[in-house]
């Protein structure tokens, strides 16, 4: 079985910690949206009162582009367990961010780790620009999602 949860920023941070930020201290897997009420983590677990597998954040985060309102929501902190991954746990999550986003109205972007970007356009999620280097993480690219009308 898998169960998915809305958990607290603070439920995330082991997996934030051990898949994107190995290494790195605990206070760099907080993020500036944590303390946002409208902050929304959705979680996998396989078992009553298991671990997480999986975990992806929402955040309000409108972009710094002409139409302010058009990319809204920022999604982030997408992880899944290693030996977790391809059964389709990540999807789950991502799903019910953006089920979230669309209910609350507006557009959905997020900066995605270019080993992922399969993943994101597998959800409809459009590449926008060249990829770019974030210093200490590796190659990213923007990806935007919007709803259908
Ligand atoms: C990216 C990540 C969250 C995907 O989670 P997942 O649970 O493995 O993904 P799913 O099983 O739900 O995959 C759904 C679909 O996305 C696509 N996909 C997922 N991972 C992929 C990969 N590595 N390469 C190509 N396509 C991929 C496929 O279309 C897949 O469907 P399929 O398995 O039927 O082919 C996971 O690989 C992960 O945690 N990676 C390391 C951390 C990371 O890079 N996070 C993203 C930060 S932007």
């Amino acid at each position: 079985m898998s169960e998915l949860v809305l958990v607290s920023p603070a439920d995330c941070l082991d997996l934030r910690s051990r898949i994107l930020r190995p290494g790195q201290p605990l206070k760099a897997c907080n993020y500036p949206g944590d303390a946002d009420p409208r902050c929304l983590n959705a979680a996998v677990r396989l078992e009553d009162d298991g671990p997480l597998v999986a975990i992806g954040t929402l955040h309000h985060d409108p972009r710094d582009t002409d139409d302010a309102s058009s990319e809204v929501w920022r999604i982030r902190g997408m992880a899944v367990e290693e030996s977790c991954r391809r059964q389709g746990l990540g999807a789950q999550v991502l799903k019910t961010l953006q089920a979230v986003a669309e209910a609350r109205g507006g557009g959905v972007w997020a900066n995605v780790r270019t080993p992922a970007r399969e993943f994101y356009a597998a959800h409809g999620f459009v590449a926008q620009g060249e990829e770019y280097e974030l210093p200490g993480i590796g190659p990213h690219v923007l990806m935007t999602w919007r709803p259908a009308p």
